[in-house]
């Protein structure tokens, strides 16, 4: 349990045995201060609030909780004015905090909160015949590292790709391929020559508007399920999402379904017939549509007026797929700010549909990414590939470890995990909903809030690991009273509680905080105190202190999808 959760529950005890059958109504621990100087005390408490209901002044109240406070394993008090300043008892903090922590390390701050709980999440979620570009990062991280949240606190977690295949534009890809392609070019050139031959056939359809009703006719086969134009459509997909999987493979990202916005084809008759029978859906100029007026929203088209579905219904029929197949106790959707109209509009259809599991279903929306300053669009060619970027990240982490480490034996490999994990943390860093901007000094400096400072943080705890060698003395904890060891201890403890903050609020940076500020501490730590030298018993304290913050910074490493070398 967090320190400040065992002082809230103490105060109470003195409380109830200096009022009894007082309820002041106040939540303790929520008005727990941090004094300003630690010689006033670890934790102060302010007893102004509770003159009402103890019908007394706070100096007066504070004294009576001090005598009555009788902790002494945890803390002592002092009552000074009115305040109730806290000491906690160093020793004995540190002892419980590390034996806590290393009685299963790599397990600090998961649990089984979520157990017998489903999430689905769908992220990344790209396109097919469409590069993979630095836009569809954000989604594709943090999906990456909620699920890893999720999976930590015990929840069974569904990860989807719902890959955007489906639309008019492939009917003309595949009539631009039987006319002008090549197997070996498109083959060899991937999704670019894909696009080069939907290029061309715009150009061609200028002059031939012909075309046009061909590229229709096309597409018409694939929902007919032609043999032939699925063949070449497929053929697209796995060619795509070959290249999609290098990029996959080298941010450490998978998926346990791919169903994508064609596999809802034939499920969507399904939610068409259900808003029918609920009285739903109504006519528009041709379309059906649901009306959504009362809501403050346009009406969510399901059947456009030439007769086709749109991607809101694919999306309907998904969610009720996806709550037939794994019965989620949550479902989220983490995709672009922009879409944000759309699954409300979405939601809002489910709960008037009578589904009251529209409340498990979460729009995890973020913010936009640019470029060193550049905002992206594709229509004005500022683009960023993210496998471009992810090469140069590598790149640039090789120059600075040649120049900083000669002598590391594995560079290439550390300097992906270093470039990697540069590029993962820069678009975790903030709030969700806060636009990134990429800049490469940022993202690759060692110093100040970076990947590579947390993880230069961890090699610098292994290399203590491997000096220390075996350590047979027993910890003594009084080695670790100081401010600077406390103040790691106490942001160990508080992991647990980061962790689920993150979980609840879907906000991976939460964790990429919480793993800053324990590098930040233990650096300081490790500037002000010789952690190798004095008594055996000292050095050992220090060490397990060292251990334990190795461990807990790959667990948050790892939670937000990093790597984390041993050397540096
Ligand atoms: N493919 C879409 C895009 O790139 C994102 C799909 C998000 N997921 C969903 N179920 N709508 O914008």
């Amino acid at each position: 349990m967090e320190i400040k959760q065992l002082i809230a529950e103490a105060i109470k005890e003195a409380i109830d045995k200096a009022y009894p059958g007082v309820d002041t109504g106040l939540d303790y621990e929520a008005l727990l201060e941090v004094p300003p100087d630690s010689k006033m005390g670890d934790f102060a408490f302010p007893c102004f609030r509770l003159s009402k209901s103890l019908r007394m002044g706070p100096p007066m109240i504070a004294g009576k909780l001090c005598e009555n406070f009788d902790k002494p394993a945890l803390c002592s008090a002092q009552a000074v004015g009115g305040y109730l300043n806290f000491f906690l008892n160093r020793e004995n903090f540190a002892r419980d905090t590390l034996q806590a922590v290393m009685a299963a390390p790599e397990k600090w701050g998961g649990g089984k909160d979520g157990e017998g709980k489903t999430v689905c999440l769908d992220y990344s979620s790209i396109n097919i015949a469409k590069r993979f570009h630095i836009g569809h990062l954000s989604t594709t991280m943090i999906g990456n590292s909620l699920r890893r949240i999720y999976d930590f606190l015990g929840w069974k977690t569904v990860s989807i790709n719902h890959l955007g295949d489906w639309g008019t534009q492939f009917g003309k890809m595949i009539c631009a391929y039987k006319k002008w392609g090549v197997k070996e070019e498109v083959e060899k050139g991937g999704v670019d020559e894909m696009t080069r031959l939907y290029v061309k056939f715009h150009e061609e359809a200028k002059e031939n508007p012909a075309l046009e009703d061909e590229g229709r006719a096309w597409f018409k086969k694939i929902e007919d399920g032609d043999e032939e134009a699925l063949e070449v459509f497929n053929w697209f997909k796995e060619v795509t999402l070959r290249d999609a999987m290098k990029v996959y493979d080298t941010l450490g990202v998978s998926f346990d379904s791919y169903a994508g916005e064609s596999f809802y084809m034939d499920k969507m008759g399904r939610v068409i017939d259900e808003l029918n029978e609920k009285g739903l859906l109504v006519d528009s100029d041709g379309a059906k549509v649901v009306d959504l007026e009362a809501y403050k929203m346009p009406p969510i088209i399901i059947i456009k007026s030439d007769g086709a579905t749109i991607y809101a219904t694919r999306d309907l029929a998904a969610m009720l797929y996806r709550k037939d197949t794994y019965n989620f106790d949550k479902c989220l959707y983490v995709v672009a700010y922009q879409q944000d109209l759309h699954f409300r509009q979405c939601f809002k259809t489910i709960e008037l549909m009578g589904h009251e599991w529209y409340k498990d279903l979460e729009h995890v929306s973020f913010g936009m990414v640019s470029y060193e300053g550049q905002t992206l669009s594709t229509r004005e060619g500022r683009v960023v590939y993210l496998e471009d970027l992810l090469n140069r990240a590598q790149e640039k982490a090789l120059d600075i470890i040649k120049d900083k480490s000669p002598n590391l034996e594995n560079k290439e490999d550390v300097a992906r995990q270093v470039g990697i994990g540069a590029v993962v943390y820069s678009t975790l860093q903030n709030n969700r909903i806060k636009d990134i901007d990429f800049w490469w000094d940022r993202a690759l400096n060692f110093e100040g809030d970076t990947g590579p400072y947390v993880q230069y943080t961890y090699a610098r705890c292994c290399s203590v690991m491997r000096k220390a060698g075996d350590m047979t003395a027993a910890p003594d904890y009084s080695a670790l009273c100081d401010d600077e060891a406390q103040y790691i201890l106490r942001l160990l403890t508080r992991f647990p509680e980061d962790v689920r903050a993150a979980c609840k609020t879907n906000e991976p940076f939460m964790i990429t905080r919480a793993v800053t500020d324990i590098a930040k501490a233990y650096n300081k730590f490790y500037y002000e105190h010789r952690i190798l030298d004095g008594e055996e018993g000292e050095k050992a304290a220090r060490v397990l202190l060292t251990d334990a913050v190795r461990h807990v910074i790959k667990t948050g490493l790892f939670l937000i999808g990093m790597e984390a070398p041993e050397r540096m």
